[in-house]
């Protein structure tokens, strides 16, 4: 156990701090005067390099953080009397207060069960059935989060026959990517082959867990979809004024490939807390480990114990399956300490 006071981080990849390149181009950016709102070089850059990134024309926008870029996204697909299908455990669901509801003044969630946190193809397809007429909200989206809410991932096969249906039954398909970084990590694949190429629609691509300090994108990979997406941000308060901080954290990430070295580590770190917690300590690990999260069976006791030593983490599953998160800023050392607390 260390000795500083702090506080041992297994609870979000949002409790680690800004990466080194990230409070680098940061201070790059914090000289002379610029253009704001959006247009400054740091955006134009940043949208540059997210279209070499995907390899395609797409549009980019900057938002402060995941519940704005999934509800600002999921409002510009769908009209009030517009239906979003998302997996019950979707953030969009359990995590955002209602923001989608609000910002789309009427949509409404469907939702649908699945495995692991991915939603269940047949389930999605009958819930539409089940809407026929006027009488209900016409399905218009169906959204997926990539990595899932229980750090699974959903693989090009998946995501291409949920992206097969959206087209069958004229609907659009999203993606809560808050997790995206991780998700490409692992996956070994490049972003356009489980995106855009495969009838992705709109992507919300999370900094803040890999290294940022604040900012998502939202990317909408068919530029008829985001006409006046502008103006949809200002009202809703998610243009920046001095945007280029916003965008030189981006350009942080993307330039070198930050953002996938960052997540590499990140899983890499849960594959081996994994690892270390099943063979030393004989924890149960209840999902299979494909990006940066696990979720493992601890007793009240234990769990008290680790509470007691500073090691911080939630529940997540009733009654005793606790989601332990590795970020970019997770050190062999910190699992190291965690086990030795286990096993003392
Ligand atoms: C799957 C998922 N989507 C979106 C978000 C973004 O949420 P926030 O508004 O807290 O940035 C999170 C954060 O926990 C998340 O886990």
């Amino acid at each position: 156990m260390q000795s500083s006071g702090e506080n041992h981080q297994f609870a979000s990849d949002n409790t680690a701090g800004i990466c080194p390149e990230v409070l680098a181009a940061l201070e790059e950016a914090n000289h002379a005067a610029a253009e704001s709102y959006g247009t400054d070089q740091w955006t134009s850059r940043v949208r540059g390099l997210v279209r070499d990134l995907f390899e395609t024309d797409c549009d980019a926008y900057l938002v402060f953080n995941g519940t704005a870029a999934n509800a600002l996204a999921l409002a510009q697909l769908c009209q009030p009397f517009h239906s979003v299908v998302c997996h019950d455990h979707a953030h969009i669901q359990t995590d955002e207060c209602g923001a989608p509801e609000f910002f789309t003044r009427g949509s409404k969630l469907l939702l649908v069960r699945g495995d692991a946190g991915k939603i269940d193809i047949n389930e999605v397809d009958a819930v539409i059935a089940r809407q026929p007429d006027v009488h209900a909200h016409k399905p218009r989206v169906i959204s997926i989060t990539q990595a899932t809410e229980f750090g699974t991932l959903y693989n090009r096969d998946e995501i291409g026959a949920i992206a097969e249906l959206a087209r069958k039954r004229e609907m659009f398909l999203h993606m809560d990517g808050a997790r995206f970084a991780n998700a490409i990590a692992s996956l070994g694949c490049s972003p356009k082959e489980i995106t855009w190429k495969i009838g992705v629609d709109v992507l919300c691509f999370g900094g803040t867990k890999n290294g940022a300090a604040a900012g998502e994108l939202v990317i909408f990979f068919k530029k008829e979809l985001s006409q006046e997406f502008d103006y949809r941000l200002k009202q809703a308060g998610q243009l920046a004024s001095k945007t280029r901080f916003l965008a030189a954290q981006w350009l942080g990430l993307l330039q070198n490939d930050v953002w996938l070295r960052n997540a590499k580590r990140a899983n890499a770190m849960a594959g081996k807390l994994a690892e270390r917690l099943r063979a030393a300590a004989k924890i149960e690990i209840m999902l299979p480990v494909e990006a940066n999260a696990l979720f493992v069976r601890l007793s009240e006791h234990l769990t008290h114990d680790l509470n007691s030593r500073r090691w911080l983490f939630y529940k997540f599953i009733e009654p005793d399956v606790y989601r332990l998160m590795c970020s970019w800023a997770t050190t062999e050392t910190e699992i190291d300490q965690f086990v030795g607390d286990i096993l003392r």
